[in-house]
């Protein structure tokens, strides 16, 4: 087996997808595409973009301007039309699989250099855009508990999460969001983009729109769930609607030491998993398991944990059950730069993102542990886990 290695991962600051406030509301996500493929090659001139041998793109929403992206991203930067490009989708986690597929074609000697990347625009593309359910699908599900908020919901009763459990881990993960930001620890992930600011005005954004800097703990405790009447979920424990654009260059280990390329960690392992889809959040709980149960680890394994924050609920649900860290914040291994309900959840992208940011933080702040896990939930019982490891 051959083995493969991370050679770089950038990604575009995340942005309000909102059509007035939001920074990025003149691009389109195929121009942030755009932005991170071209970093790849800016940041590696002996990579040339003809020897590429697959781009494989996750999205969550593939329609409209999101429609084949990956593939009409490419062709509209520029790129050479010989490279393939394949558009996947499977909700949240479709960067984490482009990116599973990505190493696994390299594994198996049936590639020597991918791109794998992530990418949503969920003001231009909303979520569930253009869905047509299965009527069939009704026999099985009640349709009101299927979308993200309901099963939000569900997983605050079913595993117990408390309102002020959810407030506080919110406000957390604001909070290492901004220290982490202010520490300069995204520099190298994030590659600067020209949008606009509230005003209008041309602006360079270099980091992420969301992260809430003074949190109004008062007026977060008066928040009301959007998603149930008397709920326990609100915006300020949900992730919010997100712009976004993340994307890997991954290498087998004798091409990276060939071209004399850089590189300190590799893929290791990477599973799908599915669950019940009106429960959704807490599919990293079988995914998880699944990986630890395929390579023989067990959470004491591993250094840092990347766990998508769809929401407060399902976080602390799974943190609990897989019990990754404490129960309650702070946390000492999982999401110490802040997590998707600071930085943002431009769906499809995430996944490719967490595992940039995974990359970033074991090099940065867990230098000597072995391995690092990214893991998230996605809509209709969807779930990924990856494990990275030391390269050397
Ligand atoms: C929750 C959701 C419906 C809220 O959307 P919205 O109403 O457009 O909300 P905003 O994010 O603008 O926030 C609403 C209000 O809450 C406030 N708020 C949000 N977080 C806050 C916080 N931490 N503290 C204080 N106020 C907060 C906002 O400031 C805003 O108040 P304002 O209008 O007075 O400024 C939307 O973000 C959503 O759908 N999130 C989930 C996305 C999802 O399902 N993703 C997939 C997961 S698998």
């Amino acid at each position: 087996m051959e083995e493969a290695v991370f050679i770089d991962g950038v990604r575009t600051p995340n942005g309000r997808a909102h059509r007035e406030k939001g920074w990025f509301r003149k691009l389109r996500p195929d121009e942030l595409l755009t932005v991170v493929y071209q970093a790849i090659f800016d940041r590696n001139k002996k990579v040339k973009p003809g020897d590429i041998d697959a781009v494989l793109v996750g999205c969550a929403n593939i329609s409209g301007m999101q429609n084949d992206i990956g593939r009409l991203a490419w062709l509209a930067s520029g790129l050479p039309d010989s490279v393939p490009s394949n558009t996947m989708t499977n909700q949240c986690p479709s960067g984490m699989s482009a990116t599973m597929h990505a190493a696994r074609a390299i594994m198996t000697g049936q590639a020597d250099i991918m791109l794998a990347a992530g990418v949503e625009d969920m003001e231009k593309v909303p979520m569930a855009a253009n869905m047509d359910f299965p009527p069939r699908l009704l026999k099985y599900y009640n349709g009101a508990d299927l979308p993200m908020g309901p099963t939000a919901e569900k997983v605050a009763e079913m595993s117990n999460i408390s309102r002020e459990d959810m407030d506080n881990f919110a406000v957390w993960s604001n909070k290492k969001a901004a220290e982490a930001r202010n520490a300069g620890k995204f520099k190298n992930e994030i590659i600067p983009v020209l949008g606009v600011n509230d005003n209008g005005e041309e602006y360079l954004v270099e980091h992420d729109q969301w992260i809430r800097d003074k949190i109004d703990i008062d007026k977060m405790k008066t928040m009301t769930s959007p998603y149930k009447p008397n709920g326990r979920v609100t915006a300020a424990t949900s992730s919010p609607l997100t712009q976004g654009a993340a994307c890997l260059l991954l290498m087998s280990r004798g091409k990276a030491d060939e071209l004399g390329l850089e590189y300190h960690y590799k893929f290791n392992y990477g599973v799908l998993a599915g669950c019940d889809p009106t429960v959704m959040g807490i599919g990293p709980i079988p995914a998880v398991r699944k990986l630890f149960e395929k390579t023989g680890l067990t959470k004491d394994d591993i250094g840092p944990v990347e766990l998508n924050e769809a929401f407060a609920s399902q976080a602390l649900a799974c943190i609990r059950d897989l019990r990754l860290d404490n129960d309650n914040a702070p946390f000492k291994r999982v999401n110490v730069w802040g997590g998707a309900i600071a930085l943002g959840h431009p769906l499809g992208q995430s996944g490719a993102r967490l595992i940039v940011t995974l990359l970033n933080i074991m090099k940065a702040d867990f230098p000597n542990e072995k391995y690092g896990l990214a893991s998230l939930c996605g809509a209709f019982g969807n779930a990924a886990a990856c494990l990275i490891e030391k390269a050397k």
